[in-house]
């Protein structure tokens, strides 16, 4: 069976408003696509995660506390997607790598969070990818494709409908160095980009989106090719 990583940003799956609604919804067309996939969901931190690392900065928490606490948010976000999939999920959230690609190896979905400092989900999402031998991941975000700059600053920016993994690799680096929250991870991308594993982004609102992304199916965002 094929496997397909998903990385989910928090924001996405924990919108603020009837985010119950959003997550079965979301449990449900995961529940239906694993039937022709066999599928890891990585969940992002949100609104949770942003609370406790602002908060834990006001305080003066290092680097390494602050992103566990956000690694706490993204596990926490995972088992409530985690109890919406009931038993087509494996039974718990995964820590590591490691353990995730234990968890796989059952033939359930898995559904994880962060593993450890220094990096974000999307990153966990391509290290997951590389070890299961997985050679698409999911990017379900809160933009609905790549743009060459922020569109709500540029009306002008443009859209993306593919891209090759270095000219995406172009993009998040140099977001990256003018501090901004990246499209996805760097590290992720190189991760990708050395495994040769293709990135769909796409908006994770529109479950039809992500359905087709999952499925290999065309789809309105940006393909990310790196073959
Ligand atoms: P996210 O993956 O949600 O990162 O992890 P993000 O960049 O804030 O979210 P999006 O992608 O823009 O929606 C939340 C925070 O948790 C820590 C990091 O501090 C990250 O910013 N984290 C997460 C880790 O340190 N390690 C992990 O493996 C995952």
């Amino acid at each position: 069976m094929e496997k397909v990583v998903v990385s989910i940003g928090g924001s996405v799956l924990i919108p603020d408003s009837d985010d119950a609604v959003y997550i079965k919804k979301l449990a449900d067309v995961l529940k239906e696509m694993s039937k022709e996939v066999q599928i890891a969901v990585v969940c992002g931190g949100g609104k949770i995660a942003r609370y406790y690392t602002n908060t834990g900065r006001e305080l003066g928490g290092t680097t390494h506390q602050l992103d566990m606490m956000g690694i706490f948010a993204t596990r926490l976000n995972a088992e409530l997607l985690r109890i919406a999939l009931s038993d087509a999920a494996y039974s718990i959230v995964p820590h590591t790598v490691d353990e995730a690609v234990f968890a796989f190896s059952k033939g359930k979905m898995v559904v994880m969070g962060g593993t450890e400092p220094g990096h974000t989900t999307d990153a966990v999402a391509a290290m997951v990818a590389s070890k299961i031998g997985c050679k698409r991941i999911v990017n379900a975000t809160s933009v609905d494709a790549v743009y060459s700059e922020d569109p709500k600053k540029n009306k002008d920016a443009k859209r993306f409908t593919e891209l090759s993994i270095k000219e995406l690799g172009d993009i998040v680096y140099e977001e990256h160095d003018a501090g901004r929250s990246s499209v996805f991870d760097p590290l992720g991308v190189r991760i990708a980009m050395h495994d040769r594993i293709d990135i769909m982004i796409v908006d994770g609102r529109d479950l039809g989106e992500i359905k087709n992304a999952v499925l290999g199916k065309e789809i309105k965002g940006t393909r990310v090719i790196s073959r």
